[in-house]
């Protein structure tokens, strides 16, 4: 366990460039708190010490905002930047050097059980205010843009964004078409355009019988 807490200082020197020193990054960084605290709450509960693990990260999401699940297997670098309003649920599975932006969600759809949190590979980055929801796996070196919500499998080396997100880049060649920004998918206004239909279609069967 020790030996992570000197190389998560260390990550924080690499990702961001505003920290100044190690005392800043060891005493102001919420991130770095609730990964020091998860490293000591899940081998608790990988030892069956569910309420205890579970204190100890309800603890650091009071004082981080940051809420990760005892069960969350996260590996080495994992960089947390600004921290406020992430959720990692208890099936995820983080790989090596991802750096997560704050607001983002790594939880499940409510649709499954078990396994319901996605697997996010190494050297992934995902955005501020972006949803990963699913077990699913998020490939090696891949992006997620900010508020996107993900709710399929990404592949290696792709860049996905929107909602719902699609790949936009892959191998560093652009896919499909160029992004319309004013026309990206809005799920809720297809669904009202399609009750709006049938509402037609149901209006002039009902004409029709009088
Ligand atoms: C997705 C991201 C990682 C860039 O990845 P990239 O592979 O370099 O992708 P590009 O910048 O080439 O963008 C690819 C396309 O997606 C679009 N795009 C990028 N981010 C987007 C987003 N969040 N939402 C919608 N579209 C986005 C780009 O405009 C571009 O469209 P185009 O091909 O039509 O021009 C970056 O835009 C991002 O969102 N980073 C997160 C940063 C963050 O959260 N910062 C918080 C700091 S406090």
């Amino acid at each position: 366990m020790f030996r992570h807490f000197r190389s998560d200082v260390l990550t924080v020197f690499e990702n961001d460039p505003a920290a100044r020193s190690r005392f800043e990054v060891i005493f102001t960084y919420s991130g770095v708190h609730a990964i020091w605290a998860h490293r000591i709450a899940h081998p608790l509960y990988r030892r069956g010490w569910f309420t205890l693990a579970r204190v100890i990260s309800q603890v650091s999401r009071f004082m981080t905002g940051i809420e990760i699940h005892p069960g969350a297997r996260i590996g080495d670098r994992l960089f947390i930047d600004h921290g406020m309003g992430v959720v990692i649920g208890e099936t995820c599975e983080i790989g090596d050097d991802v750096v997560i932006y704050q607001g983002v969600t790594l939880g499940g759809t409510g649709k499954e059980k078990g396994k319901r949190h996605p697997t996010i590979g190494n050297n992934v980055v995902i955005g501020s205010g972006a949803k990963v929801l699913g077990s699913f796996a998020v490939g090696d070196n891949s992006s997620i843009g900010s508020n996107s919500v993900v709710l399929r499998e990404v592949p290696e080396n792709c860049t996905v964004v929107g909602n719902p997100g699609r790949v936009v880049r892959r191998n560093g060649e652009r896919v499909g078409d160029r992004l319309d920004h004013t026309q990206l998918p809005d799920p809720v206004i297809e669904m009202f355009r399609a009750m709006q239909k049938e509402i037609d279609g149901l209006r002039s069967e009902l004409d029709e019988m009088k």
